[in-house]
């Protein structure tokens, strides 16, 4: 179904014809833009910003691409297309029809899933607030705003789903999403991961590439659900959120491409030396890349848990992928799950979380190929490698205890000493900050990043993706 764009609100679910529906929806519209006004980038309203815009929810040519300014983006409610005869894929109930309703007995788990997805797409907003003041390019600044306002969008896909499905119940969250805040210490936003700072690009590029990818796998999770609307939903948001994770896996292989450039020119690898001269060195980005990640695994939770059995097993959320696994029922599976207290086995359908974070480290590790293929090439021992998913975790079997990026046991005291060779010091952080200039004449780029192999939609990297007022 195409986008109808002469509506209030652009949408393809044909929200003309459900009046109390879309009433309900434009009264809650001036406040989403009150909350972008307030809480969204800060300064940048007048700017025009080189941006794409969803017109189909097709794979091919799904978006245009032209200048607008943020406040006038075109938010709407997009979801991709209905499979005629599409049958529940797992679970107890598979192969029974999906559900277009929610049935009663699911309302509140359906809504609480939803509600926590949703509140992860604003929250990422809140965080980027004041990079634009920051940016290394105008390529960049685009790019950052490119991600603000899809998240935003993310966030209309999950009030829609709320408004149309959970009545007055889901009209409350719907407002509730824009009452919490990143950070805020009353009312933070529900995820600890979406109540940390970022407040420099580097960390900007680990939590696109490690967050945003969680995001990826969350959405594909829900992409099998039983609860079709939902399935859809996540479906095209898939679409928009590919270009997260290429501007955190394009970021940090710039930011490594310029390191390389600098070691070269000094014919040295002495991180003080590469940080004199103005970039960040790779035991520095290795800091980075141990908080985001450990950070982001939090997110999959526990690695055993019976919510993660009942959403599976009643069909509400899936593997990511489900379609190539065997056994799609898993009631006779077991786990080896490395414990602190040793392996244990744990019936599959619990150990869910843990299956879903094994792939995603998997996904994760192609970047660093890539990014060690670089360093690799250039002549260097260093490699960039992922923390052990036992490292500084504030969940689950090895929550809180002392364990080194490589996945040993260590006494307390040497762990708390050690710690800030493995995540960013404050003095760390100071300096990344230091480095953080803001560059918007077009085609110039901060000291500490390589420019792009290429621009946006086939332009140059010298145009003017932001025109600043
Ligand atoms: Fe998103
Ligand atoms: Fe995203």
């Amino acid at each position: 179904m195409t986008i109808d764009y002469s509506e209030k609100i652009p949408n393809n679910v044909d929200l003309a014809h459900d009046r109390t529906l879309q009433r309900a929806l434009e009264h809650w519209q001036p406040h989403f833009l009150q909350w972008w006004h307030e809480m969204g980038p800060s300064d940048f309203e007048k700017a025009d910003v080189y941006l794409r815009t969803a017109t189909s929810v097709d794979a091919q040519g799904w978006a245009t691409y032209g200048a607008v300014k943020m406040p006038e983006y075109r938010w709407g409610i997009f979801l991709a297309d209905q499979q005629p005869g599409r049958t529940i894929g797992f679970g107890d109930r598979m192969g029974e029809p999906v559900w277009q309703q929610v049935p009663g007995e699911h309302r509140s788990t359906l809504r609480r899933l939803i509600v926590t997805q949703g509140d992860t797409e604003p929250a990422s907003v809140e965080q980027q607030r004041l990079l634009g003041h920051l940016c290394p390019s105008l390529y960049d600044l685009r790019n950052l705003f490119q991600i603000n306002v899809e998240e935003g969008r993310h966030l209309w896909a999950m009030v829609y789903l709320l408004h149309a499905y959970f009545g007055r119940d889901g009209r409350e969250e719907a407002e509730e999403l824009l009452a919490r805040h990143s950070g805020d210490a009353d009312k933070p936003r529900i995820l600890t991961t979406f109540n940390e700072p970022i407040s420099d690009w580097l960390s900007l590029y680990c939590f696109t590439y490690f967050t945003d990818r969680d995001g990826k796998y969350q959405l594909k999770s829900f992409a099998e659900s039983a609860f079709d609307p939902l399935s859809r939903t996540c479906r095209f948001m898939l679409t928009e959120e590919a270009h997260h994770m290429f501007v955190g896996e394009t970021g940090i292989g710039r930011v490594v491409k310029r390191t390389l450039e600098v070691m070269k020119e000094l014919g040295t690898d002495d991180p003080a030396k590469i940080r004199a001269h103005g970039a960040v060195d790779l035991p520095l980005l290795q800091k980075y890349l141990n908080f985001w990640c450990s950070s982001s695994l939090d997110l999959f939770g526990s690695e055993i848990s019976s919510n993660a059995a009942t959403s599976f097993a009643n069909g509400l959320k899936g593997r990511p992928d489900e379609s190539q696994y065997e056994d799609h029922v898993l009631r006779d599976v077991v786990l080896k799950l490395d414990t602190p207290e040793g392996t244990q086995d744990v019936p599959m359908l619990n150990a869910l979380n843990e299956v879903m974070r094994e792939s995603y480290l998997k996904d994760c590790e192609i970047g660093l190929k890539r990014w060690n293929r670089a360093i690799e090439r250039a002549g260097h021992a260093f490699r960039l490698t992922l923390p052990s998913s036992r490292f500084r975790r504030s969940i689950g079997s090895w929550v809180g205890l002392p364990v080194d990026p490589q996945g040993k046991l260590l006494p307390k005291d040497e762990y708390e000493r050690r710690l800030y060779e493995w995540i960013p010091s404050p003095e760390d952080r100071a300096f990344v900050k230091s480095l953080m200039q803001k560059v918007v004449s077009p085609g110039k780029m901060a000291a500490w990043i390589a420019p792009p192999d290429r621009g946006i939609n086939n332009l140059p990297v010298e145009y003017e993706y932001v025109h600043l007022a």
